[in-house]
């Protein structure tokens, strides 16, 4: 018998390059996968974040297969061209306008870009970053990531210094999101004071939404504490939204619930709905700032890429964001119910398609396995769900903005099965 692709995949990667399941997926569409032994599976996991319009959208693939035949590489460092320049225009939009783009493929590559956009214009050297977070793994991403030490453990020699402080975490650590803020917040003075003054540093780079973390929102005021530090100090506040970005949270940025602004935005995953894009979109004064030969690179805005993007602001538009936010409320519901009759100490939180339930023993230790229980049991049912948090102790679920109130309903049936095993 010929070896299965999971068998041959063994084979072939190194164990980096690990994977959540053994799932061999074939064809995908809307909310489902298909397996190589033809399982119709419903997709909450959207390749990590990314098909936020679902698997193959019909306006958006109208595009790509328009964009196939005109146009598939120009090269953005030879010359322009309009999906590029409409792409653009629409994000300064979507951002507030006063803003400036740049394209690139990954969402590490988008924001390495924008720290490097960072210590140019400001001159200085200090980095700041939080527990929890995930940025990526290029060099400069891993010294920012914190989610997982293995991450960063081989590398120690080649990264440039960051800071981490703490994120606020209320649950875990059993406060108020009140004193939380208070307690990040001075732990930032402090740092200010004891550690690295203030106006050594550079950027800070934070995720308004943790997502390896743990699914975990940051509060508006832990935003507005940063923002009020960065404006004192000249430190230019970067936001990652590559996971809770582009609808996933019900607003097209996680942060507008917030009202706090950044000075860089970064965008990947969900942007292009599958097809290899990313964007730093910062304040076009420091963009400005930025001189030729500073940053660059080859593929980045790709003209196919652009075009699926412009498709998923379509899809978002017609009504995937409203849905976002209904269907969301919908699971987040739904699961609060299952939750409240777990024998576990449970937390279930997030915005939008973008939700976390962690769980937590009677004596608050991470209830590792039962997460791992309930993935297995879901996807044995017929639902792909992922984990996060730095325990891996968070159920994740994030099923694309177009998902139907009836799918919803399935994937509550299955999970609240689910959970009862674990
Ligand atoms: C918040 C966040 N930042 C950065 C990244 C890195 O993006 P990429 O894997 O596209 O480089 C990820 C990927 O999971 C992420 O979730």
């Amino acid at each position: 018998m010929s070896p299965t692709l999971s068998e041959q995949a063994a084979r072939l990667f190194p164990p980096a390059a690990a994977r959540h399941t053994d799932l061999a997926i074939v064809s995908a569409e809307g909310a489902y996968v298909t397996t190589d032994d033809g399982r119709v599976i419903l997709d909450f996991a959207s390749g990590v974040a990314v098909t936020n319009v679902g698997h193959g959208h019909p306006a958006v693939m109208a595009r790509v297969r328009a964009q196939l035949d005109t146009l598939v590489h120009a090269g953005h460092n030879v010359g322009v061209y309009p999906t590029y320049i409409e792409l653009a225009a629409e994000l300064v939009e979507l951002a507030g306008g006063d803003r400036k783009v740049f394209f690139a493929n990954s969402g590490a590559e988008a924001l390495e870009g924008a720290v490097k956009l960072a210590l140019h214009v400001t001159g200085r050297a200090g980095l700041i970053a939080f527990k929890g977070g995930f940025h990526g793994r290029t060099l400069g991403t891993t010294a920012l990531s914190a989610s997982a030490s293995a991450y960063r453990g081989g590398y120690l020699a080649a990264l440039p210094a960051v800071n981490h402080l703490d994120y606020p975490s209320a649950f875990a650590r059993q406060e108020t999101e009140e004193a939380e803020v208070r307690r990040c917040l001075a732990q930032l003075d402090e740092y200010f004071d004891l550690v690295v003054p203030a106006d050594r540093v550079a950027a800070i780079v934070v995720e308004p939404i943790q997502g390896e973390g743990g699914y975990l929102p940051a509060p508006a005021a832990f935003l507005r504490g940063l923002r009020e530090r960065c404006d004192r100090h000249g430190i230019v506040l970067i936001f990652d939204e590559i996971q809770s970005g582009f609808g996933r949270a019900g607003d097209m940025f996680a942060y507008q619930d917030s009202g706090v602004v950044p000075d860089a935005l970064v965008l990947a995953k969900g942007i292009a709905n599958g097809f290899p894009l990313s964007a730093l979109v910062a304040n076009a004064e420091l963009m400005q700032r930025w001189p030729a030969g500073a940053h660059g690179g080859t593929f980045g805005g790709n003209p196919v890429a652009c075009a699926a993007a412009l498709g998923v602001l379509e899809v978002l538009r017609d009504g995937a964001l409203a849905n976002a936010r209904t269907v969301g409320a919908r699971l987040r519901d739904g699961l609060a119910d299952i939750a409240r009759h777990l024998p576990y100490r449970t937390d279930v939180r997030g915005r939008g398609v973008m939700l976390g339930v962690e769980l937590r023993h009677n004596d608050h230790t991470p209830a590792v396995e039962a997460v791992a229980r309930v993935r297995a049991a879901a996807l044995e049912s017929g639902l792909l769900v992922l984990s996060c948090g730095v325990h891996r102790n968070v159920l994740r679920l994030m099923p694309p903005t177009t998902l139907t109130a009836a799918e919803a309903d399935s994937a509550l049936d299955i999970l609240a099965k689910a959970m009862t095993v674990a």
